[in-house]
Parts: structure tokens; sequence; C-alpha cells
């Protein structure tokens, strides 16, 4: 039985996270729980999974929260605060770290300080500081389990592997929803059409992008801090079908992979019990019936986000973070109706380009630039607001 935290138990990770702990009561239980300001959903977790104490970022959901559970045994902690309080209570061993964006950084941070196994959905907080991060779990004794498919895949075909044979890391991408649109019709895209991602479910923010592969372009900075390789050596591979979630080449030109039908329950459940595999009672992966997989290279003109990313690791510091916030301004602007969807590229851009990277010696550095990146970013998307 593992006692676990789950820091964004509302969202899509979270929720099928909790579908785990539901299908397999004898292996998990579930001590403390967390959202930003979703009360309602959150009062049902309470009530089906009995968490000792839950966390809400927003002061005014957790009052509201606090009224709906006077009747039930729970404690009820708001703000950053009580997010890190959640992340790191004494009894749990491992802390599913599901928040989106860079709000996770503090508690994943917080989870790894006091000795919790991660794992890790949320890549925001590699991306700002995954070099602190390692160092944090090294220190620690902490181990971090890659969720995200692609880095679950890597993290799979490397088993029984030596790190000085590998070649190269593949990371596939599925390409998102707009893949086959040209430049032109691009500039015109609305959120509903950006939010159709062909193969997976996910949070808003995530499925945007997928759809401008800047989802790859933070995928390339996280497995250069999981793995512990340069970003000359990470490729990236489009993948239409998502059927092949990454792969390893290795020195004498093997490449091993791992296969699977798009359900985030496979890597979420892998991270929670590795070594163990639990059984998933979900459909297998037919290769007759799929017939043929597509694969061809990232277009970096119509999607010019993929190479930010690789750029950000190659300037370093507090550049990944700077184009991180600048990221989620930018989405979020255009998930409101504020810009095109072309402009993300353009304001994550010129945040980078303003940006004086420095040092991510503390976690006061990444945070810093990520206060500063989101100002500059709001100012960009006034001068481009359609
Ligand atoms: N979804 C996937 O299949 C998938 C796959 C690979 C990686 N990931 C990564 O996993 C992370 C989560 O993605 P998701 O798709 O599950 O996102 P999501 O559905 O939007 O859920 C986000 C979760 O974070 C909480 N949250 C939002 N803002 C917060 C804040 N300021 N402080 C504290 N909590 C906050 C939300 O609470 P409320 O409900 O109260 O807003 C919710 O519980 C992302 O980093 C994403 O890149 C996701």
């Amino acid at each position: 039985m593992k006692t676990i935290v789950i820091l964004g138990s509302t969202g899509s990770i979270g929720t099928n996270t909790l579908d785990i702990v539901n299908r397999f009561p004898a292996d998990f239980r579930v001590t403390g729980l967390t959202a930003g300001s979703n009360d309602e959903v959150l009062e049902e977790q309470i009530r089906r999974f009995k968490p000792r104490v839950v966390a809400l970022s927003s002061e005014a959901a957790a009052a509201k929260l606090r009224r709906r559970c006077a009747d039930f045994p729970v404690e009820v902690l708001s703000g950053q605060d009580g997010l890190a309080q959640v992340a790191s209570l004494s009894e749990a061993e491992l802390v599913v770290s599901a928040i989106v964006g860079g709000a996770g950084l503090v508690p994943t941070l917080a989870a790894i300080r006091s000795g919790k196994h991660i794992a890790l959905a949320n890549k925001e907080p590699m991306v700002m500081a995954g070099k602190l991060m390692q160092e944090e779990a090294r220190r620690h004794g902490v181990k971090i389990f890659p969720v995200d498919s692609e880095h679950s895949a890597i993290f799979q075909s490397l088993e029984g592997h030596r790190l000085e044979d590998v070649r190269r890391l593949i990371l596939t991408a599925s390409g998102g929803a707009l893949w086959t649109l040209s430049k032109d019709q691009l500039q015109d895209v609305t959120p509903e059409q950006a939010l159709q991602h062909p193969n997976w479910k996910m949070g808003a923010k995530i499925t945007i992008d997928s759809a401008t592969l800047m989802n790859k372009g933070l995928e390339v900075v996280e497995a250069r801090w999981l793995f512990d390789i340069p970003e000359s050596r990470i490729d990236v591979l489009i993948h239409r079908e998502s059927i092949i979630h990454s792969l390893v080449e290795y020195e004498d030109r093997s490449m091993i992979a791992q296969l699977g039908l798009p359900d985030m329950r496979t890597p979420i459940s892998y991270a929670m019990r590795y070594p163990e595999r639990l059984p998933l009672d979900l459909p297998s992966l037919d290769l007759t019936e799929i017939g043929k997989l597509s694969f061809c290279k990232p277009d970096h003109d119509r999607f010019p986000c993929l190479r930010l990313g690789y750029e950000s690791l190659r300037i370093g510091g507090t550049m990944p973070a700077a184009m991180n916030a600048a990221n989620e301004i930018a989405v979020d602007a255009f998930l409101n109706g504020g810009i095109r969807f072309t402009a993300i590229a353009d304001i994550i851009r010129s945040t980078m380009e303003a940006h004086q990277s420095c040092e991510v010696n503390t976690v006061e550095a990444a945070l810093e630039t990520d206060r500063w990146a989101r100002e500059k970013a709001e100012s960009l998307v006034v001068s481009l607001a359609r």
C-alpha cells in the first residue's frame, strides 16, 4: 500500500490518477489532494477518497470548501503555503505532480525537499528549474518518475541499458490539432479548432501547446534534465498516430521504443507503481488494425515554437523559465480571444529576445524570471491585441 498526494487532482492527469487509485484500492491510499479553485470537484474527491488534508490555491474557494465539508473530517488549507504543506505531508511516500504551469514549481520542490518520490506530469517546473530540481532530488534521495507519455517511453526504453551507450533520444509528436493547416490558415484559427486534439483528451493549456508544438519544445527541455542528455542529442519526430510514444537510439544503431494506445493511465500507473506493472483493464493495441504508422520531420516554419525550446536550452540559465512564462501568458490570451494563434510564437520570441539570462542557482532566480517574463509578455499581448 503506497500513500500518495496528488497535486492538481481536479485536472486531466489528476482525475486519471484517481481512476487508477479507484481500480487498485489495495495498492494506494490518498492522504492529500490539491487544486486551484475547483471546490466542487474537490469536494466530490474528498468524499470519495477521504484524504486527511487538502489545499486550494484560491483563498475564496478554500473558504467555500470548508463550509461544504464542515460535516467531514478533512483539513482544508489554502494558498501557496497550503499547497506546499500538502506536498510535504509526513505520511506521503509519493507525490503525483499534476498542477498545470509554473504554479507547480514551489509545491513540487517542497515535495522533493521533504524526501517524497515524484511522479512528474507537471513539466513546466522542470523547464523553469530543471537543474535545481535534479540537484535537490539527488540531495534528498528522491526519484523522479516521468508521467509525460514521451518521457515515460524513454524511461522504459532506457531500462537495463547504459546511459553511455545512448546515441540520441527521439521524442515523438502528434503535431496537434492544426498540423495540416497552411501558414495563412493558422492566422485565423479559433481556440475551439486548436482545442481539437486528434489523439489525447487533456487540459486546455497543454492542448494549445500541442497545437503550437511548444509542448514539444517544453518536452525537449524536460528530457534534457530528466535524462541528463544535451539538446544536441534530442530529436523530434512527427508521428500523427501517437502509437510509438518515443524512442532511444543506441550507439550500435539499435532503436528501442515503447508503444501503446494513447491512454495516460498507462504511464501514470507505471510512475506510481514502478517497477511493477498494474494489470490495467484497457483495450490492447492491435497493430493489424492500425496497419500503417506514419512519420515526418517537424515543420519549423509553420510551427516555430519547437525551435524556441531548443534555443532556450542553448542559451541556458533562466532563458527556459522566461520562455515558459511568456508561453503561459500567450496561451491564456489566445484562449480568451485576445490574440491570434500565430501571435503566441511572436510573444514568446520577443520575450526571449528581451531577456538577459542568468544562472538558476536558487528557486527565487527562476521565480523572479517568471515574474519578469509574465509582465513583458502581458505588455506584448496588449500591443498585439486583435
Ligand atoms: N493531460 C495530459 O494528458 C498530460 C499529458 C502529459 C503531461 N501533462 C502535464 O501535466 C500537467 C497537468 O496537465 P492537465 O492536462 O492535467 O491540466 P488541467 O486539466 O488543466 O489540470 C490542472 C490542475 O492544476 C490545478 N491548477 C491550475 N492552476 C493552479 C494554480 N495556480 N495553483 C494550484 N493548482 C492549480 C487545477 O485546479 P482547478 O481544477 O481548480 O483549476 C487542476 O487540478 C501539465 O503540466 C501538463 O503539461 C498532461
